[in-house]
């Protein structure tokens, strides 16, 4: 009689620690904007959403993982491609956001823009209760960004010849197109494969479109990948000289697509002004 209250005194000790467990796990957040994301609300969205990519454990591993290249990320080690922060460090809530809202270019990860802003915000907490990093440490303060210079022809001659000198080519190739002499080595984090970059073919780029965005994957990052941060390489200015010159790569595909443009503008075609994603 006696043994068995105390079995069943145990048993609520148990159900009590792993109620608090689950508290510890779940209680992440997330703050975006005005916006607050909850963890317990994210995790059923993600359930529905995400899991066949990057799995239960959130460890990248969903049952589409084998038939999808580049790999679904691995959300344990708390390494991310697109920050704000310092190379090495963890990404703003900020951040989180953005990605899963714009998605990734060349890669199976949609745009997630048809959830609302709460809905995308909610799992932006959830994702981050799958790394210890994010209850041990907090993201620091993104780098900060000097307004951008002329982009004039100084700038870009500037621009090319850092290309020459901080060996951007050995990956990227002498003329961008990815086709460096070290291009076909390349592995990331995980031993996979990784093609760098071909500017020729001027998509928009992994962590946004703006010469913002190319100035912080330059100063930033890619990290899990072998694309490196030159925030110690390059000062601001030359930074700006860089992104300027890897515009004149793209140069050739946006005249094609200018040409394209116009031509259907012709034809009475165009698409209605403000019809840009947020
Ligand atoms: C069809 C597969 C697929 C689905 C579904 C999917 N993802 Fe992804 N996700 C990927 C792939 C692939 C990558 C890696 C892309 C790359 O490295 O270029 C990725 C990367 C990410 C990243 C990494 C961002 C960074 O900076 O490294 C985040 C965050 C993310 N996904 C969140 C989500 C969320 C949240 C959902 C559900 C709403 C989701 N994903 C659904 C395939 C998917
Ligand atoms: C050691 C090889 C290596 C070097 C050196 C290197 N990169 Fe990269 N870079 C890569 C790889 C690999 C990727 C693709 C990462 C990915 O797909 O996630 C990449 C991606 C990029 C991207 C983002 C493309 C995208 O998909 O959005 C830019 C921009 C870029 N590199 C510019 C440069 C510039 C400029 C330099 C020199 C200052 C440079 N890289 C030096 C390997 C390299």
């Amino acid at each position: 009689m006696k043994h068995n209250r105390m079995r069943a005194h145990f048993t609520g000790i148990l159900v009590l620690l792993f109620a608090g467990v689950g508290q510890v796990i779940f209680a992440q957040e997330s703050h975006i904007g005005g916006l607050t994301g909850e963890g317990s609300r994210g995790k059923q969205l993600y359930r529905r959403y995400c899991v066949g990519c990057h799995g239960p454990l959130g460890d990248g591993r969903g049952e589409n993982a084998p038939w999808i290249d580049p790999k679904p990320r691995d959300f344990v080690t708390g390494t991310f491609k697109c920050r704000s922060t310092p190379t090495g460090a963890l990404p703003t809530d900020e951040d989180l956001y953005k990605s899963v809202t714009r998605g990734f270019v060349n890669s199976n990860m949609p745009s997630w823009l048809p959830l609302t802003k709460q809905q995308r915000a909610d799992l932006v907490a959830y994702v981050k209760t799958f790394s210890s990093s994010f209850r041990e440490e907090k993201p620091p303060s993104p780098l900060s960004m000097p307004s951008e210079s002329a982009a004039n022809q100084q700038s870009i001659q500037s621009g090319n010849e850092l290309y020459q000198k901080m060996n951007c080519w050995s990956c990227h190739g002498k003329e961008g197109r990815g086709d460096g002499p070290s291009a076909q080595t390349l592995v990331d984090n995980r031993g996979y494969p990784i093609p760098p970059y071909d500017f020729s073919v001027g998509t928009r780029f992994k962590c946004g479109e703006s010469n913002q965005d190319l100035y912080r994957i330059l100063m930033t990052g890619l990290d899990g990948t072998p694309m490196p941060s030159f925030a110690n390489g390059l000062t601001p200015a030359q930074a700006w000289d860089v992104v300027h010159y890897i515009r004149t790569l793209q140069m050739n595909v946006k005249r094609k697509k200018q040409t394209a443009e116009n031509e259907k503008k012709d034809r009475g075609e165009s698409k209605p002004v403000g019809a840009q994603p947020e």
